[in-house]
């Protein structure tokens, strides 16, 4: 059965178009400002679920549900207003307020900002929250129209202005720690037998080189990190147990890349930049490499899709755009270039289940 839709008004051309009934009720029920005050007022779900991981509402109620009075002296906060914020989160499956007794219990979504528990997705709330990622995104209409970031303009680049927040900072690595280690998870699928030794170019605290190290016992890593981030890579590979096998280096990798690797790996790393400081990367990584058929390059990042559908990479580019001078998601294509650019060939792009992709690739040796 089919019902014919029609549309017009003074602007449009008038269309007619016949699509089944259900699809058309749909249409007619949709509301296209509804979709702007929907996105409008997610930002005040963004600013409630702030205050939730802020206060620590999960940690206070996994131990089990507690009255509202109780829930707001654990985080030395008004009732009233408590409420208010656990009000709005209810809907999104963070909460869930028992009406016979009153008591409020932690949820599935709400289980995710507990701290501590792998995977946790509350030091991600609280990185969004930090004055440069908040002005990024303010700010964002002065970076599209001068093509730099306004927001680095008046805090300083992304990983200096944290450099200079050590707090900040071991939020912002907590954060990567929880979505590197899906991405770690993913990546240990792949056959690892033929590489001995592993370099994590950017490795940032080393969630996936651990990874890699545990699942592959043959193999010894190095990671390469900016002075001010390479000691947390020690202690948490330390506590790994997998400092015997892995080697620490502080440097630049604008500058040098170790030269013992037959993997080198860089992960969210080439969407920080510009194709051409992406290419200075890769050509550093290119002079390291040894000249052996089996060295291989892992890029890990988000492909952008061209099917005009969602996709978490379309934020992601956003982000980039926001905060990085240059940065940016990258298409299939366009990652083949970029490599191709630099001396390698892309052997290979796997989509990971973590979301971004592994793109595999070899360096050309004339
Ligand atoms: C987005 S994080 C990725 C960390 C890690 N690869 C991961 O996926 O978990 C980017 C990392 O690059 C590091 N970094 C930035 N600029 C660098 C540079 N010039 N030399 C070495 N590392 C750098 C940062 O400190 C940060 O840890």
């Amino acid at each position: 059965m089919t019902d014919t839709a029609t549309t017009s008004g003074p602007e449009l051309p008038q269309r007619t178009r016949t699509v089944p009934s259900q699809i058309a009720a749909s249409v007619l029920r949709f509301d296209p400002a509804e979709t702007v005050q929907e996105l409008l007022d997610s930002e005040m779900v963004l600013a409630a679920l702030t205050v939730f991981a802020e206060f620590k509402v999960a940690d206070h109620l996994a131990g089990g549900p507690l009255p509202l009075q109780d829930l707001a002296e654990r985080c030395a906060v008004d009732p009233a207003r408590l409420e208010r914020i656990l009000r709005i989160l209810i809907p999104r499956g963070f909460v869930r307020r028992d009406p016979t007794d009153g008591l409020y219990h932690l949820e599935l979504v709400g289980q995710t900002m507990r701290s501590g528990v792998p995977g946790s997705m509350r030091p991600a709330v609280l990185t969004r929250a930090f004055p440069l990622w908040v002005d990024a995104a303010r700010m964002l209409p002065a970076t599209v129209r001068t093509g730099r970031p306004a927001a680095v303009a008046e805090h300083g680049a992304p990983y200096d202005y944290l450099a200079e927040r050590p707090e900040k900072r071991a939020l912002f690595q907590e954060f990567m720690t929880a979505r590197s280690t899906a991405i770690g998870q993913s990546l240990v699928e792949q056959d690892l037998s033929k590489v001995q030794h592993i370099v994590d170019v950017g490795g940032g605290r080393g969630t996936i080189l651990a990874a890699l190290l545990r699942d592959n016992p043959h193999c010894m890593g190095t990671l390469l990190e900016r002075d001010d981030v390479v000691q947390a890579a020690e202690e948490f590979l330390g506590k790994a147990g997998l400092q015997d096998r892995c080697a620490f280096v502080a440097g630049d990798f604008f500058t040098g890349i170790p030269t013992e690797g037959d993997l080198y790996l860089l992960a969210s790393i080439l969407h920080n930049y510009d194709d051409e400081r992406a290419h200075a990367i890769l050509k550093q990584v290119h002079v390291a490499m040894a000249p052996t058929p089996q060295s291989v390059l892992w890029c890990v990042d988000w492909i952008l899709p061209d099917n005009g559908m969602r996709h978490p990479a379309l934020a992601a580019d956003i982000k980039m755009l926001s905060l990085f001078p240059g940065g940016k998601e990258r298409t299939r294509t366009a990652y083949r270039e970029l490599l191709s650019g630099a001396g390698f060939t892309t052997a290979k792009i796997v989509p990971l289940t973590a979301g971004p992709s592994l793109i595999i690739a070899q360096p050309v040796r004339q």
